[in-house]
Parts: C-alpha cells; structure tokens; sequence
C-alpha cells in the first residue's frame, strides 16, 4: 500500500450511496469491506471462486479498468442479473487514475 486514497462510491440497488476514501493497492472488494457495504458479499474472500462481490461499474470508468481475464468473465455467468458493466470487485485493484470510481452494487448476489 502506498498510503495514497482515493474516493469510491458505491450506489445500493435501494438508491442509497456510500461514499469513501480507500488506500490505493487495494482492492474495490476490500474497500466495500472498509465502508461496510452491505450489498457486497464476498463470500470467497476475494479469490474470483464466487461472484458475490459482483457490482456495476459506471460505463465512464469501464475503459480504465484492467481488461477481465477468462476467470472473472467465467463466474459473471453465474452472477445474477449480470450485463456489460458487470465486473467482480475482488479483481479490481484501486489505483490514482480510479479517484471518483463509482459503481453500483447489485439488489442479489449469488
Ligand atoms: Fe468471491 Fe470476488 S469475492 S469472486
């Protein structure tokens, strides 16, 4: 970790936001985690073997996010409800050019 936040937010299916200041390095799972959002399971504990921790990531912040490799593109076809903004926040990993990420947490997870 390098001691550098950024701000994240996460919008719960039910309109409510979260909104914090997360140490860049970690992950966008670990930072629901931090801010206690509760629509983020993330029962495999950030091993993309799950998809509970699946979320939609605003389509302004899609191009700048490291390309989903076969395994994550894998257990979003379990997740439930998933479309092209669908990606798994353990496999995100929270970096300078992510300051102001939003994204928004499903009404299910698997
Ligand atoms: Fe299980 Fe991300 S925490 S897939």
């Amino acid at each position: 970790m390098s001691g550098e936040s950024i701000t994240v937010t996460f919008t719960e299916s039910d309109g409510a936001t979260i909104r914090g200041e997360v140490e860049i390095g970690n992950s966008l799972m670990r930072a629901a985690q931090i801010l206690n959002v509760p629509g983020i399971i993330a029962e495999c504990g950030g091993m993309a073997a799950c998809s509970t921790c699946h979320c939609y990531v605003d389509r302004e912040w899609l191009d700048r996010l490291r390309p989903m490799d076969d395994m994550e593109a894998g257990m979003l076809e379990i997740a439930i409800d998933p479309d092209d903004r669908s990606r798994l926040s353990c496999q995100i990993t929270l970096q300078s050019d992510l300051d102001g990420l939003t994204v928004s947490v499903p009404r299910d997870q698997a």
